[in-house]
């Protein structure tokens, strides 16, 4: 017999706990595969192929697709097409496309560019932000400050990035409170959602309990989005604890492509299709389509000439008769 693999249309939603007390019936699924999974890789991708991929990843119905970023293209030369990238996709009713801008200069670029969304990147580590962004905690939330003003003035949302949410590639572990201080400052600046980055995807579900703990003692849940790279194999295990705190909306890349070129050893992100074939087994609503999704994901490896690395999409590869 064949093996179906569940889907939101095979199964009623039933109430689950996700690793906690609670586990939201519907969750929004950020994809940050066209950003952050395309940042990190060696190779270079043509303007048309992320083009592609943005919007077979719009046709899948994700809501939330992190285009591009706005950055030197000295730092981050596989994100200097971001203006390209910007004009030539299509913008689906109802869909936000963000885009990473460190300071005013990249965010007049994505204004022009015609970004609804911009986010702002923080680090709960001063040696993190130094590397990444070349200035202090302080500095870069100086930086940020007049982005969240103009934004607000042009009717842009903000969201809010913390790195090394549990360690850092420099500086080992981060204390909670670290992340805490920095993530309501930039809600104090106006961030509609502050999405908590393991970086370099150390942390294990204990550590996401402490940091939730902490976080959510300040901060309400809704605010609150989690963004695991999975170089330890936990980050399935981390969403499942973090829905277990009510928290609605998870990062996760296609094909778990992912990294950061300044956070060595961290590995890609957690999966898109493994974090919806776990919350379609949990009856949990995204409105997202699983094959359309492993479908970009090949679409994508393809053109990277490597195998996606998620366990889903390998299992689902078109054509596949074990299915
Ligand atoms: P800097 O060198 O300190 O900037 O870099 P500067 O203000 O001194 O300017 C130097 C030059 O850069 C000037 O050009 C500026 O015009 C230009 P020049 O006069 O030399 O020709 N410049 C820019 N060009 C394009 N776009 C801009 C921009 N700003 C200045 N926005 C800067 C500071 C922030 C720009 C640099 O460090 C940078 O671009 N860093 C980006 C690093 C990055 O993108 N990292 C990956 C994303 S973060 C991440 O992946 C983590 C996350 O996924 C969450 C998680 O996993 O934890 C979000
Ligand atoms: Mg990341």
């Amino acid at each position: 017999m064949s093996w179906i693999p569940p889907s939101t249309a095979s199964r009623s939603p039933s109430p689950v706990n996700g690793g906690g007390e609670i586990c939201p019936k519907a969750v929004t699924l950020y994809e940050v595969g066209p950003r952050d999974g395309l940042q990190a890789e060696a190779q270079s991708v043509s303007a048309a192929d992320k083009i592609a991929l943005i919007d077979k990843l719009s046709a899948s119905g994700l809501s939330q697709i992190e285009a591009a970023s706005f950055v030197s293209p000295k730092w981050v030369p596989q994100m200097a097409d971001a203006a390209e990238v910007m004009a030539g996709i299509q913008r689906k009713a109802g869909a936000r496309y963000p885009v990473l801008t460190p300071n005013m200069h990249g965010y007049e670029a994505a204004r022009s560019a015609g970004a609804d969304t911009a986010a702002i990147f923080g680090a709960a580590s001063e040696s993190f932000s130094q590397k990444n962004i070349n200035c202090s905690i302080a500095e870069s939330l100086a930086r940020f400050t007049p982005v969240c003003a103009a934004a607000a003035r042009d009717g842009v949302r903000v969201r809010g990035y913390v790195s090394c949410v549990i360690a850092c590639p420099y500086e080992g572990p981060i204390l909670p409170d670290a992340v805490v201080r920095v993530a309501e400052r930039l809600l104090e600046m106006g961030c509609y959602e502050i999405s908590l980055g393991d970086t370099i995807g150390v942390g294990t579900p204990a550590e996401t309990q402490r940091l939730l703990d902490a976080v959510l003692k300040r901060i309400p849940v809704e605010k609150i989005a989690v963004h695991f790279h999975d170089t330890y194999g936990q980050a399935l295990a981390n969403i499942l604890t973090s829905l277990g705190y009510g928290i609605a909306t998870v990062d996760s890349s296609v094909g778990g492509l992912g990294g950061c070129p300044y956070a060595p050893g961290a590995a890609g992100n957690v999966a898109t299709e493994d974090v919806l074939y776990m919350l379609n087994g949990l009856g949990v609503h995204t409105g997202v389509d699983l094959d359309a999704v492993v479908e970009a994901a090949w679409f994508i490896n393809g053109v990277l000439g490597h195998p996606p690395r998620s366990k889903v999409a390998l299992a689902l590869r078109p054509g596949n008769t074990g299915r």
